[in-house]
């Protein structure tokens, strides 16, 4: 009996150690199995910070980490609240591809609900100059027209090219592949996509001395603005009225004007709401409105109402007609941007004006802004839409 009992508190004591033993093996498995994947994220670069964030993720997925070079970003892509496991592989191989492009841009872009994998070439392409939801679009409408890559980048790198407008050059483009993209650009920016008249709004006003005044821009018929100053003597044919800034820089140009043996004279300078349909509607009675309308601006939609045009005649008080061809016009075509002033009709520009050439007619803008049209041949509506829309 003693025997019988002896023997089994052996047999428990050799069971108990056995436990022991395997629950010491297991234990030793498990670490193995851990510092193993542990040295190898070591060995691919991770740090031991990074191997700590690492190590929270599924089996499958530090799997997938380990079939990748080291990724910088991984981190920030794992904690990220948009992370989605199931397309980790996705994140690593694109962002590994294409290192030069925001990782974070790879990774929105593979979170979004049409991303697809096949078309990742073009969407890479452009990538950079837009956000993802554009690319997606784009890609999708337009893969088909576009020559990827090749044509729709030279798009993009035109110099006046809008983002927000990428979708109206590409169907100008559609109508007018004769064109050039430059061509395009300038076109769309000037609104020439758009009817005359037909697809206005009313200037806006806040740009002050800026504004724009054109068949895109209309002003109020009860715009009136403050700061007119009458311009008489040797300064204008008869009296007229033109902002004070306006005023004090035409001053100056007429003087330098005068000491070259030049006279400027203004002839027109703000035009009432009323006046201007008087005008209009004279024109129109004589000559037709599509005529008319290539000369006259409708009521609201002239520039003159804002006070910071000018008409010009010279000493002998040649008609406009007639302006083009005297040394005054010669002299102020390559020296009014010098006091702030540009021609706002030039010739060449008539489409994108909707006036004919107005040698006589200039419009004060500020001397930098002159300069630079001036010195780009560019029509204050490519300046405006580009710059100060
Ligand atoms: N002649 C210019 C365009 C105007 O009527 O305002
Ligand atoms: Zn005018």
């Amino acid at each position: 009996m003693k025997r019988k009992r002896k023997v089994n508190k052996k047999r428990i004591v050799i069971l108990f150690l056995l436990l022991i033993i395997i629950t010491l093996l297991i234990i030793c498995y498990i670490c193995t199995l851990f510092n193993s994947k542990n040295s190898s994220l070591k060995d691919i670069g991770y740090n031991n910070l990074e191997i700590t964030e690492i190590e929270k993720l599924t089996k499958s997925e530090i799997d997938t980490i380990m079939n990748y070079e080291y990724n910088k970003n991984l981190i920030y892509i794992i904690d990220s609240e948009n992370y989605n496991p199931n397309k980790l592989d996705l994140y690593l191989k694109y962002t590994e591809k294409y290192k030069d492009i925001d990782y974070l841009k790879i990774f929105e872009l593979i979170n979004h609900e049409d991303f697809n994998e096949d078309k990742i070439e073009d969407y890479v392409n452009i990538l950079d100059k837009y956000d993802v939801n554009s690319v997606i679009k784009y890609i999708n409408e337009y893969n088909n027209d576009f020559k990827l890559s090749d044509d729709l980048m030279a798009l993009l790198n035109e110099k006046y090219f809008i983002n927000d407008y990428l979708d109206r050059y590409l169907n100008y483009y559609k109508n007018h592949k004769d064109l050039t993209y430059s061509e395009i650009v300038k076109r769309v920016n000037a609104k020439l996509d758009y009817t005359f008249y037909e697809d206005s709004k009313e200037s806006d006003l806040s740009k002050g001395m800026y504004t724009l005044v054109n068949k895109f821009y209309y002003l109020d018929k009860d715009y009136i603005p403050d700061d007119l100053v009458t311009v008489s003597g040797i300064y204008a044919r008869d009296t007229a009225q033109i902002k004070r800034v306006a005023y004090d820089n035409f001053v100056k140009l007429a003087d330098d004007a005068r000491s070259k043996g030049l006279t400027l004279k203004v002839t027109t300078g703000y035009r009432s709401y009323n006046f201007q349909a008087t005008l209009y509607n004279n024109y129109v009675k004589a000559d037709g409105v599509k005529n008319a309308d290539t000369y006259s601006a409708r009521p609201g939609y002239s520039e003159h109402q804002l006070g910071y045009s000018l008409d010009l005649t010279n000493k002998n008080n040649v008609s406009f007609d007639e302006f083009a061809n005297t040394p005054e016009y010669k002299w102020l075509k390559d020296n009014a941007y010098k006091y702030g002033f540009i021609l706002r009709y030039p010739k060449g520009k008539e489409y994108i004006t909707g006036y004919i050439f107005e040698a006589w007619h200039i419009r004060y803008v500020g001397i930098d802004i002159a300069t630079y049209i001036y010195e780009n041949d560019i029509t204050y509506e490519e300046y405006y839409e580009y710059f100060l829309r």
